[in-house]
């Protein structure tokens, strides 16, 4: 029976209404002042920092640099050069308290991480009048709470918790309601410190001491050394021999005993060779590595446009896994680790995929929603564990362009316990063609492809048991599951 996800009207009306005073920002700077800073404060956030910055910089500098140089006489090459100078550095200031936010916000804990951005942002505004550049239109406290706004709103969005966003919904409405009415009225503020320079030292200040502590302030990081129960399920996907972790200069690594060396790069064993980014792996992988950042609050927007519940579409398929508190869970392609949060408190969980951009989105998403996950760059064609090791086994998303899907079954099967019951899912040939192929990012990867999506029934080995194929959201995506047989039969 194909199960049916409801639409929302709600959701649907709300999400157009908000897209369009985003876009109503790019035209009309009242707007635009609290859009703009909205956007890049989310930007920032998806990407490397030093990607980010470079993004945000050529964002700024390429139409300031066009749009000034109309409206000012230009004499001669001096003055072009000139010019040229000031824009840079207006734009180089610009981008850097969206720089400072992204390196300090992500070690500091709740509701305190929104603080760096209008922090900073007052410290560069302050720098920027005194050199007289730029349009400084929002100064001291109102370019704080516009800032700070902008912060929690993407803040208040990461979260994804109602409860949260109801209580602090309203704190936002306050903030941003006296913002506006800081801005539009001349209404002096009742306290003289928060006028003139003192507040700009102020916010220095207390942005140093939060970077400061942010830098030196310890990350509980479990190290691979803790966990020897994973470690004795662990085997080189490559000899199968079994691993043991050793530690050299500080830094973890996994080796057997034919010397074959895996190293820990931030968390994450790396189980990956050249041959594993080839073909159609290598292809997805480059899409996978540049929308990594993102690939969860497009998927969120792109729900809401449709109206549609996603609690619902992820629970279409997880709630066919037969997962209980105490199981070992392991996703193949687990991205981002959405598939996580439908899954019973209590299980241990293990994820592996082949791009480690993903999996630092990964790591990000489970420390905001406090839970623990060991995590692997790897080929779902090798994994990297040994037979019968978990009582759950899943994959979701990725294998319609793996280069071997037969394989990466085998090898689902071969790392699930006997008796236990797997699960594919992926989206149609409909769906690809639909929406990948359209969407501007992803069309130029889906587009003439070589490869169709054919839903993998046909790959399931005969002896499994209870096959059984369900199609989700009118076709769009399907759901396969079946068991693997109890030992000795
Ligand atoms: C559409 S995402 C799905 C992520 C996640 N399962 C979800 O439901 O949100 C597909 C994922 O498959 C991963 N992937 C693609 N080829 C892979 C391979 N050969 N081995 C492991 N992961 C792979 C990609 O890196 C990407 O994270």
């Amino acid at each position: 029976m194909p199960a049916i996800v409801k639409s929302s009207r709600r959701v649907q009306i709300v999400a157009w209404a908000v897209a369009s005073l985003f876009v109503l920002g790019f035209f009309f700077n009242p707007v635009g002042v609290w859009t703009g800073t909205i956007l890049g404060a989310w930007f920032v956030g998806t990407q490397k920092p030093r990607r980010g910055f470079l993004w945000m910089f050529a964002i700024s500098f390429i139409p300031s640099l066009i749009f000034g140089w109309r409206k000012i006489p230009l004499t001669g090459p001096e003055q072009a050069l000139h010019y040229l100078g000031w824009t840079l550095l207006a734009a180089v200031l610009g981008v850097l308290p969206f720089t400072f936010h992204r390196l300090v916000s992500v070690r500091l804990p709740g509701f305190l991480s929104t603080l760096p951005l209008p922090l900073a942002a007052v410290a560069i505004s302050a720098l920027l009048m005194a050199l007289h550049i730029g349009a400084a239109s929002v100064i001291g406290p109102s370019t704080f709470l516009i800032f700070w706004f902008a912060a929690t709103v993407v803040w208040l969005w990461n979260q994804e918790s109602h409860a949260t966003e109801f209580v602090f919904g309203a704190g936002v409405i306050a903030v941003g309601g006296f913002g506006l009415f800081r801005h539009y009225s001349d209404v002096a503020l009742p306290v003289n410190l928060l006028t003139g320079a003192a507040f700009s030292w102020i916010c220095l200040g207390v942005a140093l001491f939060l970077s400061v502590w942010a830098l030196f302030r310890p990350i509980k990081q479990r190290t691979w050394a803790e966990r020897p129960q994973t470690i004795s399920r662990l085997q080189s996907p490559f000899t199968h021999e079994p691993l043991h972790v050793v530690s050299e200069q500080g830094r973890e690594a996994l080796v057997s005993s034919s010397g074959e060396r895996f190293p820990i790069r931030d968390g994450i064993p790396v189980f990956l060779k050249p041959e594993d980014l080839t073909g159609d792996n290598g292809k997805y992988n480059h899409l996978y590595e540049t929308i990594g950042g993102f690939y969860d609050d497009t998927q969120r927007v792109a729900g809401a446009f449709k109206g549609l519940d996603r609690d619902e579409y992820f629970l279409a398929y997880m709630r066919m896994l037969e997962a209980k508190p105490g199981d070992l869970v392991l996703e193949t392609s687990v991205g981002t680790g959405l598939s996580f949060k439908y899954l019973p408190r209590g299980v241990k969980l293990s994820g592996l995929d082949l791009s480690p951009e993903m999996l630092a989105n990964c790591q990000v998403n489970l420390r905001r929603w406090k839970m623990e996950a060991d995590l692997y760059l790897g080929n779902a064609e090798n994994l990297p564990f040994a037979d019968s090791s978990f009582d759950v086994v899943f994959h979701v998303g990725g294998i319609s362009f793996f280069n071997d899907q037969a394989k990466a079954i085998r090898e689902m099967i071969r790392v699930a316990k006997p008796g236990s019951l797997l699960l594919i899912s992926d989206e149609t040939e409909e769906y690809a063609k639909a929406t990948y192929e359209k969407i501007p990012i992803t069309s130029s990867y889906y587009k003439n492809r070589q490869t169709t999506v054919k839903i993998p029934i046909d790959l399931v080995p005969h002896e499994m048991q209870e096959i059984h194929l369900e199609m989700i959201k009118g076709g769009l995506f399907y759901a396969l599951t079946f068991r693997k047989p109890p030992a000795g039969k």
